[in-house]
Formats: structure tokens, sequence, C-alpha cells
């Protein structure tokens, strides 16, 4: 089967794709293209924070043209986890059975969603990673390089897990797994989101499961990570890691 004839599994029913969007005006229309000519059937939700490059507008044209395509408008920029919980409600709220996350600068090929798509039938959360055998990073600074493998290797040692890339943010839920995750109580705001639904997931004994991507920087538009957001990430996991070890600790207490 080549990427491009890959169709969903029906089993787990629609499948909607959550595009968070600042200003990338110069992207949505060509990841959304791609994504409908490798997944016709695959719906979008834009969710745009009142990009002042006009990206929101944009996307509402495309949605008046194509029916698969939907818009969520937030009025200023809250970070990409506040997107991403407003996104998976939006969907929640309709009869989605997989709620999937992609950039919109092109970074994660909608020609290999099949790719995660595919392994979701016997897992809970499907990971799209770069750091797997198959995986792969094109045209990344190596400064970026470095602080993705690093923030990874921090939280797999600090949460005590064997993914490789826990940061990434091209992944697969079931909106069965996403409705036991206690979105309202999310706090991160930044990429750290990522870490942290994956580690609610993790907690609740759910199956996770990385596939290789081929994860290729932007050509258009500006990255939005910040040092404020690398320090959010470093503070939470932090916490998270250490509280861990106490429940472990107090676990073996306990248990005599
Ligand atoms: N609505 C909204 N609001 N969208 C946002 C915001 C925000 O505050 N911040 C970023 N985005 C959108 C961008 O427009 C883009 O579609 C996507 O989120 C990813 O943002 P980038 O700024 O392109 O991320 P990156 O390339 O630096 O980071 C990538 O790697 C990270 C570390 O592995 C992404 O894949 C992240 O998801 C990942 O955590
Ligand atoms: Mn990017």
């Amino acid at each position: 089967m080549t990427d491009q004839q890959a169709q969903p599994d029906q089993e787990l029913g629609p499948v909607l794709v959550v595009i968070p969007t600042y200003n990338e005006r110069d992207n949505i229309g060509k990841i959304v293209k791609r994504l409908h000519a490798a997944l016709p059937k695959t719906h979008v939700l834009v969710v745009d924070d009142g990009s002042p490059d006009g990206t929101g507008q944009l996307a509402d044209e495309m949605a008046a043209a194509d029916e698969r395509v939907h818009v969520l408008h937030r009025t200023e920029k809250a970070g990409l986890g506040a997107a991403y919980i407003a996104g998976f409600n939006w969907g929640l709220e309709r009869d989605y059975g997989v709620i999937c996350e992609m950039d919109a600068d092109g970074s994660h090929a909608p020609e290999q969603l099949h790719r995660l798509l595919d392994a979701l039938p016997k897992a809970d959360l499907v990971l799209g990673s770069r750091y797997v055998p198959g995986g792969s990073v094109v045209n990344w600074p190596k400064h970026r390089e470095f602080l993705s493998r690093g923030g990874s290797l921090y939280s797999r040692i600090a949460l005590g897990t064997n993914l490789r890339d826990m940061t990434g943010g091209y992944r697969a839920f079931r909106a069965d797994t996403l409705r036991k995750l206690k979105l309202s109580t999310v706090a991160s705001a930044g990429y750290c989101f990522q870490i942290d639904l994956l580690w609610r997931t993790l907690e609740l004994g759910f199956k996770v499961v990385e596939v290789p991507i081929t994860f290729q920087e932007r050509e258009f538009g500006e990255s939005k990570m910040s040092g404020n957001i690398v320090r959010e990430a470093l503070v939470r996991v932090t916490k998270w890691g250490l509280r861990r070890r106490y429940t472990q600790v107090k676990g073996l207490f306990g248990a005599k």
C-alpha cells in the first residue's frame, strides 16, 4: 500500500485533524490540500488565535468551500496547549472517533498520517516519533534538535518511560482516550502541553505506541518556540517527576 492510498481504519470512526495556527497564512492552504490528497475523508479543524496575518480569514474561506474544513476562532494568542484543548473539546462534542494533532507549517507530512492511524487499532495513543528507527529530522538547526532530544531524554528519565519522542506534536488519539484525560485541568500553555497529555495518558495505564515520522523544518513563517516555553516545560516536568518518585517511595513504605 502506498502512502497515498491509505485510509483510516473504519472501525474507529471518523477522523478529525486539529491544526493550531498563529500566523500560518502561507502554510495552512498547502497543508490541508496535502492532507486531503492523502486521506480524502479526514476532517480538519483549524484553531486560530486571531492571527494578525489573516490566517483565520483564509481558513474561513477554505471552510466555506469545503465541508471537511472547520474553523475555531479564539481572540488572543494563548499558547499551543490552550488551542489544542479548545480544538479537542470541539471534536469530542461531535462524533469523531479519532482526533489528531498536526502542525500547520509542513513539519508533519500528511502523507505519513496513515502510519499513525494504522497503529491506532492496537493503541490508545499513537506518537509520530522522530527518534525511533526510521524516524528523522530534516533541516532543523542543531540547537533545536539538541533542545528537543534533551527535552525528551530529561522527560524520559524524570517520568520513567521508554518513549523516545515525548515532546512531538504529531499524534493520533482515540477520542475515548481524550475523554478520560480531564482536559479541563490541563494548565500547560506552551509546548510542554505535549508532555502533559502524554504523561496523563500513561498514568491512566493507556497503551502508547511510537511510529517513525520524518519531521521537516518549516519553509515559511516562524517557529513560536521561546525561552518561556522551555522554562515552563522544565518546571512542570520536574514537578511531575518528583511527584512520581514521592508516590513510589510512599508505596514502598505503605507496603510494609
Ligand atoms: N492557535 C495557536 N496558538 N497556535 C499556535 C500557538 C498559539 O499560541 N503557538 C504555536 N502554534 C501553532 C503554530 O502555528 C504551528 O501550526 C504549530 O502550533 C507548531 O508551532 P511551531 O512554532 O511551528 O512549533 P515548532 O516547530 O517550534 O515546534 C515543533 O516541535 C515541538 C517540540 O518537539 C512542534 O511540533 C511542537 O508541537 C513540538 O512540541
Ligand atoms: Mn514548526
